[in-house]
């Protein structure tokens, strides 16, 4: 989740990534640094709190190197201080490095160096890696030499950037497990956490792969294993322009992402469907999903909530058990899994530590793997047996939005295709099909219910705690609009099955509540009418979220925002966290919150 930047070549080096770090801002952070190289030897300047405070700073000193690295940092050992912040020195002052990730055996290593006369100058496991490769950096050994020996000894998960004075035309950088991206530029090359950072320079990148060291130099990029073998590295082109990762005239990222969703509907569909039939290439061959007797969906946060609607569909329109459970709690509770079964992780980063933890242990006991996975080239992309891109574009605000769409609709499309596949009988695959391929004009439509949430957000804004209910698919969705409220607007919320209300959380209903009722589930209505009056009758104020064809909740409701009908129930579900997105981008806006950086998120959490 921190960011990381490298660039060797003419420009200046330290504006150069100093920008590049500004491109990572989404990740979250609490403290920067940089380090180059200058007339008088490496230089460190790092600060706790925003870039502006870094930036400050470095326009005092007006470095001009052509070599230099960045880090920003979100603390896990240690405080967010400056001594904290990277890059570290060595015990020597020889090399500056720059770290993501947890070094699992930093505690032991310290201890021996410690005794052996070394100072730390941090609480940090990163300061720890900077003293061994230092140590590894012996006469006659070269930087890269160096820390593929160091990487041998450290345990964990880390992408290390490291420069020298020793040899001053040299980046190196490995990664295990913390992604690391090579940018390729003409007689200067780049170095980044994430495809973003190095857009506004190259287009050619490369993704260092775990266990590898690169070499940059302004020249050229080359790469060995672990064990010291050269490999080649496959640069592509990525296609995605710059506009697409920047705010595109809208205040927020976030405001962009929820607009964006009719076009990510599109780009999600995209080569997949036909009249009557759909393809989803890449899949298991047929035969596999007539063996699948089990699915077990895994995944965190906003993805969960995804997998939540998976399992809600494979249930009801593939009579296929599953089960959907938290990454950080799948591999400590024994899994049962089935051989037959199939492993989904959900992740828009791909590179969530919990759920590549998780994917390990479904691999180790040789389980089918697939992925659901929006960030192209990311680790659980490359670990899974299988994988389907949500196709969503770079999602840059911390908050969700449209990689949860694109989430929930490719489980629809791998529904559709299994029901394809083994011929289901009560599956009308066309009418799914068609019904789909309606879908980005109806969350088009969906939004043009932003100034009715606008009122309602300003209505509501001083709301202590709001309820987020529901029933069925509705109840999936409560939780990610949930959610959504408590990130970005930091509003108490309190969701649950409609129905479970009066088994206790409606003690917490007083005069003025605010209930937001999902009713798109038009075979659950009439209960949920009932569910309505009880709130209502304890003075709280209703938001239902209905379709236009429903003739029912509108009458009961205090407020009510209708969507379009797609005469699909799980669509419909879908489709109703559209103005929900908007509901809680505009109580966090009113709040005046940080909308595309809450506090303590962060975008890409890679630390279990
Ligand atoms: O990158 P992932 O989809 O694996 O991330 C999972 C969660 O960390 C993420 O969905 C998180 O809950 C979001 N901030 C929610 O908006």
């Amino acid at each position: 989740m921190c960011g990381i930047a490298g660039y060797i070549g003419q420009r200046n080096a330290v504006e150069v990534v100093l920008d590049q770090i500004e491109r990572l801002e989404y990740r979250g952070y609490d403290s920067t640094g940089v380090a180059f190289q200058s007339p008088e030897g490496l230089k460190v300047l790092k600060r706790a709190g925003k870039l502006g405070q870094l930036r400050a700073v470095v326009a005092d000193e007006r470095p001009e190197a052509f070599v230099a690295i960045a880090h920003s940092r979100w603390a896990t050992h240690g405080a967010p201080n400056d001594l904290n912040a990277h890059p570290h020195f060595d015990q020597e002052g020889t090399v500056a490095v720059i770290h993501n990730g947890i070094i699992e055996n930093y505690l032991e290593i310290k201890e021996e160096l410690t005794r052996a006369g070394h100072v730390f100058q941090s609480e940090t496991d990163s300061e720890v890696a900077a003293h061994v490769i230092g140590l590894e950096y012996g006469e006659g050994i070269s930087l890269e030499e160096a820390v593929r020996r160091a990487v041998g000894k450290l345990e964990g998960a880390f992408g290390f950037v490291v420069i020298s004075m020793r040899e001053p035309g040299k980046i190196v950088c490995s990664r295990n497990a913390s992604p690391l991206v090579l940018g390729f530029g003409e007689g200067e090359n780049f170095i980044a956490s994430d495809i973003p950072a190095l857009l506004p320079y190259t287009r050619r990148v490369a993704i260092l792969d775990n266990d590898m060291v690169a070499l940059v130099t302004k020249d050229g990029i080359s790469a060995m294993r672990s064990d010291g073998q050269a490999v080649e590295l496959a640069p592509f082109d990525v296609e995605w322009d710059i506009a697409s990762a920047e705010k595109g005239g809208f205040e927020h990222f976030m405001l962009k992402e929820i607009h964006e969703q009719p076009d990510v509907v599109r780009q999600c569909l995209a080569g997949r469907l036909g009249q009557e039939e759909m393809t989803l290439l890449g899949l298991f061959s047929d035969h596999v999903w007539h063996d699948i007797d089990r699915v077990n969906i895994i995944a965190c946060g906003t993805a969960y909530h995804a997998g939540l609607m998976g399992k809600t569909l494979f249930e009801k329109m593939l009579r296929l058990p599953t089960d959907v459970y938290f990454s950080s709690e799948f591999r400590y509770n024994d899994p049962l899994l089935s051989p037959k079964s199939l492993a989904v992780f959900v992740s828009q980063s791909g590179e969530t530590a919990d759920s590549l933890a998780a994917l390990r242990l479904c691999k180790e006991r040789r389980i089918r793997t697939l992925g659901i996975v929006n960030v192209v080239g990311s680790s659980i992309a490359r670990e899974v047996d299988r994988v389907l891109y949500t196709q969503a574009g770079p999602e840059v605000s911390v908050a969700s939005t449209k990689a949860y769409v694109a989430q929930c609709l490719v489980l629809y499309l791998l529904g559709l295709h299994i029901a394809q596949v083994k011929e289901m009988p009560g599956v009308d695959v066309r009418k799914g099909l068609k019904a789909v391929r309606g879908y980005p004009d109806a969350v088009q439509e969906a939004l043009e219910l932003e100034s009715a949430m606008q009122e309602a957000a300003k209505k509501f804004l001083d709301a202590p705690l709001v309820f987020f209910l529901g029933r069925g698919a509705d109840a999936n969705v409560a939780l990610e609009a949930a959610l959504k409220l408590k990130e970005v607007a930091y509003v108490p919320t309190q969701e649950c099955p409609a129905g479970e209300m009066k088994h206790g959380p409606l003690a917490l209903i007083e005069e003025g509540t605010l209930a937001v009722v999902g009713a798109t589930q038009a075979n659950t209505r009439d209960k949920l009418a009932s569910n309505i009056s009880e709130l209502q009758a304890r003075g709280g104020h209703v938001l239902g979220i209905t379709t236009k064809d429903d003739g029912l909740i509108p009458g009961v409701s205090d407020t009510v925002a209708k969507i379009p009908a797609t005469g699909d129930w799980y669509l419909d579900a879908l489709l109703s966290v559209v103005p929900l997105q908007l509901f809680s981008y505009y109580m966090a806006l009113y709040r005046g919150c940080e909308i595309d950086q809450p506090r303590n998120l962060a975008k890409s959490v890679t630390v279990e």
